[in-house]
C-alpha cells in the first residue's frame, strides 16, 4: 500500500474548487496520468456516481472504475477506484484559506497481482505520480495551464520499466532475444576466470558454462562444504573441467583482503572477474565490522576485491570484469550521505536496489579509470531467473511468476557472453540484458553527476578505512 498525501493552495473560491476537483469527470484535464474520464450516470455527482477513468499504463489506456463513496460539498469527497492491477481510495478535503482554497489530497494506492509484487520498488515512483497530478490540479485551478497533455511520468515509467520488467525480464523475453544470439563457442583455454557466488543459481550456471568453454574457473563461495559439493558436481558435469575453490565471506572486508591475497599469490594471470554474489535481506543486519550486510555483500566486498585485483587484471590484459546487477536498481539512486541506511527505516528491497545501482556506478567509474589499460568493465542484469536466492528472498514473487522465470542458465547467459565472447571484447562501461546494451537510467532522479559519482567512490573508500 502506498499513501500519497499532498496539500496545495489555489486562488479559486472553495465551491469552484470542489465542483471542479471532486467530480472526476474533469480529472483528465488536470491529472497527466489520465487519458480520458467518462461519467457513467446522469444528474449531478453524488454518492454512488460512477466514472470510467482511463489511466495511462504501459503505453496503453487502462480502464479503472471509480465510485463516489462520500460526498460532502464543498468540503470533502471520497472516491474508490478499482482495476485489474490497482486499488485506490482517494480522499480530497477543501478548506477556505486566506488567498483562496487549501486542498488536501490523500490517496491510498495498492498495486495487485504481478504488478503488486513490484510495489516496494514503485513506491517512490507513485509519489512522483502524485506530485505530477497535484501540480496539474494546481495549474488547472489557478489558470496557469495544466500538465494533462504531457505524457505522464507513470506512463513513461511503465513503458520503460514495468513492461520490460514484466516481459523482457521473463523467460519469454530471453527466448525472444535468443533467436538472434550467435553460438557462444569461444575457446577460453588458458584464461583464468574468478566467479563470486559460484555455489548457487546464476554464479553456478555461469561457472559451469565458462568451465565448459575451457576456462580455469575459480569458484568463490562462503561455505566450504557447499563449495566442495559444487566443485565435485561441476567436475562430473564438465569433461576436463579446470576448477579451483576459494572460501570467503564477501561481507567481511578482512576475508576479502585475505581472498585477494591468496588469488594474487596463486594466479600470475587473472583474465576475468565476475562479481556475482548477492543477497536481498528482509531485515537490517550489521556485520561484525559494523557494515550493513546488503551493502557489504553486494557492493563493498566486490569493490574491495576488484580494486585489489585490478593491477593483476591489467597486467593480464585483455581482461574483463562483469558486475551482476539487477533491474531493481532502475528505481533507486545511491544515497551517498547514508550508504548504510541508518537514517531512515530499513527496507531490504530498497537497500538491495541501491547496492545494485552502486554496482552500475562502479562499472562506469572503472570503465573510465581503465581506459587504455585493456580491462573492459560491464554490468549486466540477468532478468528474472529461478534460483535458490529468489526462492529464499522473494517466495511470493517466485510463486506468482513460476512459469515465466528463466532458468539459471538463461539468466547467466549474458554473464558468460560478456566474460567470453569475441563480440563483447571491445565493450566497456555499459549495462546489458540479453547481450544487448540497455540504458542505465529510466528515471531522472537515479542519475548522478560526475561529482556525485566521485563522492560515492570516496564514501566507499571511507567505509573501507580501518576495516
Ligand atoms: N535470480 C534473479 O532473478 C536475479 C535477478 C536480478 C539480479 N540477480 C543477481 O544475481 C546474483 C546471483 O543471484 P542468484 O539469484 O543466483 O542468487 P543465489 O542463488 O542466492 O546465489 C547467490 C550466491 O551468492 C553467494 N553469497 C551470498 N552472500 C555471500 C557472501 N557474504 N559471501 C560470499 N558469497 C555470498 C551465495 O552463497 P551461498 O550458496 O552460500 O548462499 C550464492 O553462491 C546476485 O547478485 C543477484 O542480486 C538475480
Amino acid at each position: 500500500m502506498t499513501l500519497i498525501e499532498r496539500t496545495i493552495e489555489v486562488r479559486r473560491p472553495l465551491a469552484e474548487c470542489f465542483a471542479f476537483a471532486a467530480d472526476f469527470a474533469h480529472i483528465a484535464s488536470w491529472d497527466p496520468g489520465v487519458a480520458r474520464s467518462d461519467r457513467l450516470d446522469d444528474g449531478g455527482p453524488g454518492v454512488g456516481s460512477r466514472y470510467r477513468v482511463h489511466v495511462r499504463f504501459a503505453g496503453r489506456s487502462v480502464p479503472m472504475s471509480y465510485v463516489i463513496e462520500e460526498w460532502q460539498p464543498p468540503r470533502r469527497v471520497v472516491l474508490r477506484g478499482t482495476s485489474e492491477s490497482v486499488r485506490a481510495l482517494d480522499e480530497i478535503r477543501f478548506e477556505p484559506s486566506a488567498t483562496g482554497t487549501r486542498i488536501d489530497y490523500r490517496a491510498n494506492i495498492e498495486l495487485t497481482g504481478a504488478v503488486g509484487l513490484l510495489s516496494p520498488l514503485l513506491a517512490s515512483t507513485l509519489q512522483r505520480v502524485g506530485d505530477d497530478a497535484l501540480a496539474g490540479l494546481s495549474a488547472a485551478l489557478d489558470g496557469t495551464g495544466c500538465s494533462g497533455r504531457r505524457p505522464a511520468l507513470v506512463h513513461r515509467v511503465f513503458d520503460r520499466l514495468l513492461l520490460p520488467g514484466l516481459f523482457g525480464f521473463t523467460r519469454l523475453g530471453y527466448l525472444r532475444a535468443a533467436r538472434n544470439f550467435a553460438p557462444l563457442d569461444d575457446d577460453l583455454t588458458g584464461r583464468v576466470v574468478i566467479v563470486t557466488g559460484a555455489t548457487s543459481g546464476l554464479g553456478r550456471a555461469a561457472a559451469e558454462r565458462l568451465a565448459a568453454l575451457g576456462a580455469r574457473v575459480v569458484l568463490v563461495g562462503r561455505d566450504s562444504t557447499k563449495c566442495a559439493a559444487v566443485e565435485r558436481e561441476l567436475r562430473a558435469q564438465v569433461d576436463g573441467a579446470r576448477l579451483d575453490m576459494e572460501v570467503a565471506d564477501l561481507a567481511s572486508m578482512r576475508e576479502v583482503r585475505a581472498l585477494a591475497g591468496r588469488l594474487l599469490e596463486k594466479f600470475p594471470a587473472i583474465h576475468v572477474l565476475v562479481n556475482n554474489a548477492g543477497v536481498l535481506l528482509d531485515d537490517r543486519e550489521v556485520t561484525s565490522e559494523g557494515l550493513e550486510r546488503t551493502l557489504a555483500t553486494n557492493l563493498l566486498g566486490h569493490y574491495l576485491l576488484t580494486n585489489e585485483l585490478l593491477p593483476r587484471l591489467s597486467e593480464s590484459a585483455p581482461a574483463r570484469i562483469v558486475n551482476v546487477t539487477s533491474g531493481g536498481m532502475y528505481t533507486q539512486g545511491v544515497k551517498v550521505a547514508d550508504l548504510q541506511m541508518e537514517r531512515e527505516p530499513y527496507d531490504g528491497v530498497v537497500a538491495y536496489a541501491r547496492s545494485k545501482r552502486g554496482q552500475v556506478l562502479l562499472t562506469e567509474h572503472w570503465a573510465t579509470a581503465l581506459v587504455g589499460r585493456g580491462v573492459m568493465v560491464n554490468a549486466m542484469h540477468p532478468g528474472w531467473a529461478e534460483t535458490p536466492g529468489v526462492e529464499r528472498s522473494l517466495p511470493r514473487f517466485r510463486r506468482a511468476m513460476a512459469r515465466l522465470l528463466r532458468t539459471p542458465e538463461q539468466g547467466a547467459d549474458t554473464i558468460v557472453w560478456l566474460a567470453a565472447a569475441r563480440q563483447a571484447e571491445r565493450e566497456t562501461g555499459k549495462l546489458w540484458l540479453d547481450r544487448a546494451p540497455h540504458p542505465a537510467h529510466v528515471l531522472p532522479w537515479t542519475r548522478q553527476s560526475e561529482a556525485e559519482r566521485r563522492a560515492f567512490v570516496a564514501a566507499l573508500d571511507q567505509l573501507l578505512q580501518a576495516r
